[in-house]
């Protein structure tokens, strides 16, 4: 349907409503009402036409042509209690996530105008009943994650139309019709956790057009057949966790699109197919939990867009091909429980974007390359039983979002390096090595003995305990013991001596914060239920120790402190910039006087703050999950942060920037929209952080001119470069960044400027998604992807006048989302882009989320 359909479409409702009532359909108006899917304050009220209830639309002589109910309106009925029979005009329904119970009706059936059906994540149970083959307009099919049972009906094949079929998370049985090889225009073939077995239809090579085939998690059987090959628009290819075996076929090479391949956990076996180089769109390979053999192939060498490759698990051999370190976009690599041999070479520090490596269970030799530092955003590094040897590298110590590192069953020698910078290491394992000399002690203290065990020469440094040994050592003789008492002495003045010079050096701890606020020098506001002390402050952090800091940044470093009253809160600690001035002082007060008064339902609450000659901190709220920059790095929470979550959390970014922009008594620019300052609860719900805080800390917080740019590299919109002009339009440029980061998981990086100048190549929307994600399953999803997208790409104009407004943002999020006039996988990154124009020129918000044809 074209965007010029689908506008006329909601005008011409929306004239019938307003200006001449069209024809009232009474049967269709009492199908609607007896199938109590909407409750009585819509159904009872009589000046509201059905044609008007939310998610129903009538077309020019008001039949009901679209019913569009989703997880925003629960109904919880039987689907067979609408009379589907009285609704012959439906073209569109739409019913996915709304607790709908009972079997398929063969009433649906008598839709035949019907285009799309999406009964998606009911309870459905029952047959898919082979009447469907009627609905020969059908272009969309999705009866995914409900109970149908029994097998897929062969008359599937005569809906020639059907693009996209999700049959995907039922309880379906027998083998999959060979009339599927009828099904021309098919794009998207998904039967994904069923019961279906058997093999793979030879008719299934017919469907040139397929984009998406997920087989996935079923009990398919035989070997993958060679006529996948056919298949060249093939983007994704999931067959894991099946019964398939035999070889991988080479033909599978001429997938030249393929960008997922999935085999996991199947009975291949064989070498890897050296046409696999062919692939050069290959980002993920997932071969995992086979029987394959052989080396790795050179070819795979070619595929440099890889980003994700597991072979673990399988019977591969010899040492890695160097081609591997060249492979620079690797974020994921696990090779463990194989045969793999030979040592890792220098180059492994190529591999800057790795996140995890896995190469546990082989039988890798050599020393640990110290290159193995210039992995900065390495999390998961496992090792273990190889046959490496010499020192663990100190290079480990900088990298400081490490957070597993297993090592254990080597032959390492040498000192434990001290890990304590790598704040995020919650798992440890060095046991049976060689290692000697003492556990340093913060590592003691965080980890279990069976951390260190099994090497012969490591202790645990206990001076208690030492200072025993040698003293029954020394009591033989009387001199000693004369001796032992001034050494004694000694140790008690000295450290009696020590104790107070600590206690001087330390004022802050004793001295109350009455005192201080009389003297003028400790200003505090604390906009908490209850009174928070100072003291409780410098008690929770240690006097902020260094095991409280969970970040720092250019204003400070971050402490998370748990109060006595149980709460937990976030302590921004900035450096004293201003330390004698007391004119600056009175300004910081009245600045955060007025943060603390901001309320907005995603932004962080500011508690109070501190003010003091030698520190200065922020209260804020504190947040489980901390900020999205470190979520979409660590693989696991990333993908917790599924779409649903990100589009979410990007709406509610901009909602939170419109209101400071447009809505809040005293407008304000924030100016250091970044990853950093959007954090996350522990809902994963998104609060924008910092809101003021570059202005408290710039001198001349009341004009517009900065004297020194305060954004974080990356997200500083390019005027910046020439003006010293900031305005709101600099935070919505920042925003862009932050949306497209969101959307690829990582910052975008050179996409945005290879795109916005003329020459680049146009990249496909799918493509540069975080792969890391299962594509968007849910078509509300999938649109509000295209509309976050289109957005963010108009944000991210270089010229500043032609960015929207965040509140022209925040109102296009709210607007109604029209289905796609494209299926996802067309949609590409200059549609979007020409495409944002027509609402920025004061077109229908609708236009955004639609793509025109034309
Ligand atoms: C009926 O719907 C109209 C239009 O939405 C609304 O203005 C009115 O308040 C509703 N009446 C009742 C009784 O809910
Ligand atoms: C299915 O619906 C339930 C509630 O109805 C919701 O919690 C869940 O997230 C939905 N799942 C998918 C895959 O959409
Ligand atoms: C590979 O798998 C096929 C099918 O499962 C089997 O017939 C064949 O014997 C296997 N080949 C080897 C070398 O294991
Ligand atoms: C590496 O692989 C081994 C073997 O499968 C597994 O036990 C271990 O948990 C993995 N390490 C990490 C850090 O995921
Ligand atoms: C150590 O590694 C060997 C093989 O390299 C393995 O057989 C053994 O089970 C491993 N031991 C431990 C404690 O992991």
């Amino acid at each position: 349907m074209s965007l010029v359909v689908l506008i006329t479409i909601a005008f011409s409702c929306y004239n019938l409503i307003v200006a001449a009532p069209p024809a009232f359909k009474q049967s269709e108006a009492s199908a609607l009402r007896n199938s109590r899917w909407w409750p009585p304050s819509v159904t009872g009220n009589t000046t509201l036409l059905y044609c008007a209830w939310p998610g129903v639309s009538c077309d020019d002589h008001g039949s009901v042509d679209w019913i569009y109910l989703t997880n925003m309106y629960r109904i919880g009925g039987n689907l067979s209690d609408m009379n589907f029979s009285l609704l012959p005009s439906l073209t569109y329904l739409q019913l996915m996530n709304t607790e709908l119970t009972g079997v398929i009706p063969l009433q649906i059936c008598t839709l035949s105008r019907l285009t799309h059906l999406d009964l998606s994540n009911n309870s459905l149970v029952g047959k898919l009943p082979p009447c469907v083959q009627n609905l020969i307009n059908l272009e969309v099919l999705y009866i995914d994650h409900n109970q149908i049972s029994g097998s897929i009906p062969p008359e599937l094949g005569n809906l020639e139309r059907l693009t996209d079929l999700n049959l995907g998370f039922n309880a379906l049985n027998g083998v999959v019709p060979l009339t599927i090889g009828r099904l021309h225009n098919l794009k998207s073939l998904i039967f994904s956790s069923n019961d279906l077995g058997g093999s793979i239809p030879l008719e299934l090579g017919n469907l040139t057009e397929m984009h998406i085939v997920d087989l996935s998690c079923n009990n398919f059987t035989g070997p993958i057949p060679s006529f996948i090959g056919n298949l060249t628009s093939l983007t994704l290819l999931y067959l894991q966790e099946n019964k398939f075996g035999g070889f991988i076929p080479p033909e599978i090479g001429n997938l030249m699109n393929l960008t997922h391949l999935n085999l996991q956990r199947n009975k291949l076996n064989g070498s890897i197919p050296l046409e696999i180089g062919d692939l050069r769109n290959l980002r993920l390979l997932n071969l995992n939990s086979n029987n394959l053999v052989g080396k790795i192939p050179l070819e795979l060498g070619r595929l440099i867009e890889m980003s994700f490759v597991d072979l673990s698990s399988n019977v591969f051999t010899g040492p890695l091909p160097s081609f591997i370190w060249n492979l620079t976009f690797l974020t994921y690599l696990s090779l463990q429980v194989n045969k793999f041999s030979g040592s890792i070479p220098s180059a492994i520090g190529n591999l800057e974007y790795l996140i995890k490596l896995n190469l546990s269970e082989n039988r890798f030799h050599g020393a640990i390359p110290s290159e193995i530092g210039n992995l900065r955003r390495l999390e998961f590094l496992d090792l273990s039983s190889n046959n490496f040897v010499g020192k663990i590298p100190v290079e480990l110590v900088i990298l400081r979002w490490l957070s597993q590192l297993d090592l254990h069953n080597n032959s390492l020698f040498g000192l434990i390096p001290a890990l304590k910078s790598n704040s995020f290491l919650y798992r440890l394992n060095l046991s049976y090595n060689h290692l000697k000399g003492p556990i340093p002690k913060n590592l003691v203290a965080a980890f279990p003995h069976t951390a260190f065990i099994g090497n012969d020469d490591l202790y645990y440094f206990d001076e208690t305990q030492t200072y025993r040994r040698r003293s029954s050592v020394i009591l033989h003789t009387p001199v000693f013991i004369l001796l032992a008492v001034v050494f004694i002495s000694c140790i008690v003045i000295g450290s009696c001596f020590l104790i107070q010079l600590a206690t001087k050096s330390m004022p802050i701890k004793t001295v109350q914060p009455e005192t201080l606020e009389k003297n003028g020098n400790f200003l505090s506001i604390w906009n908490y239920d209850g009174k928070i002390a100072y003291e409780d402050i410098i008690n929770a952090t240690e006097d902020f120790d260094l095991k409280y800091c969970i970040g720092t940044g250019g204003y400070g470093s971050v402490y998370r402190a748990r109060l006595p009253n149980g709460k937990a809160v976030a302590l921004k600690k900035l450096h004293r910039l201003e330390a004698e001035d007391p004119s600056f002082d009175k300004s910081f007060r009245n600045e955060v006087k007025h943060l603390t008064e901001i309320r907005h339902r995603s932004i962080i609450k500011l508690h109070g703050f501190c003010l003091h000659r030698r520190c200065m901190f922020l209260i804020y709220e504190f947040m489980e999950n901390g900020s999205l920059f470190c979520v979409l790095r660590d693989d696991v929470e990333a993908v917790e942060l599924d779409w649903s979550k990100r589009v979410d959390l990007v709406q509610d970014t901009a909602h939170a920037l419109s209101y400071m922009h447009h809505d809040c008594a005293r407008p304000m620019v924030h100016r250091d929209i970044s990853s950093n300052n959007i954090l996350l609860n522990s809902r994963m719900q998104a609060f924008v952080s910092d809101f003021g805080t570059t202005r408290l800390l710039d001198h001349d917080s009341s004009s517009n001119f900065t004297a020194n740019i305060a954004g974080t590299y990356g997200y500083i919109a390019p005027e910046l470069a020439y003006t010293l002009i900031v305005n709101e339009k600099c935070d919505v440029y920042s925003f862009g960044v932050v949306a497209m980061e969101t959307m690829i998981g990582e910052h975008p990086g050179d996409i945005v400027s290879t795109l916005l100048t003329s020459s680049g190549e146009d990249i496909m929307l799918h493509r540069i998604l975080d792969p890391r994600l299962p594509f968007p399953r849910e078509n509300s999803v999938a649109r509000s992807i295209v509309l976050i997208v289109s957005l963010a790409l108009a944000c991210l104009s270089a010229n500043p006048k032609s960015r929207p407004t965040m509140k022209q943002v925040s109102e296009a999020f709210l607007a109604r989302k029209l289905p796609l006039a494209k299926s996802f996988h067309e949609i590409s990154l200059a549609q979007l882009q020409n495409n944002n124009r027509s609402w920025l020129e004061g077109g229908p918000t609708e236009a955004s989320s639609g793509l025109s044809d034309e």
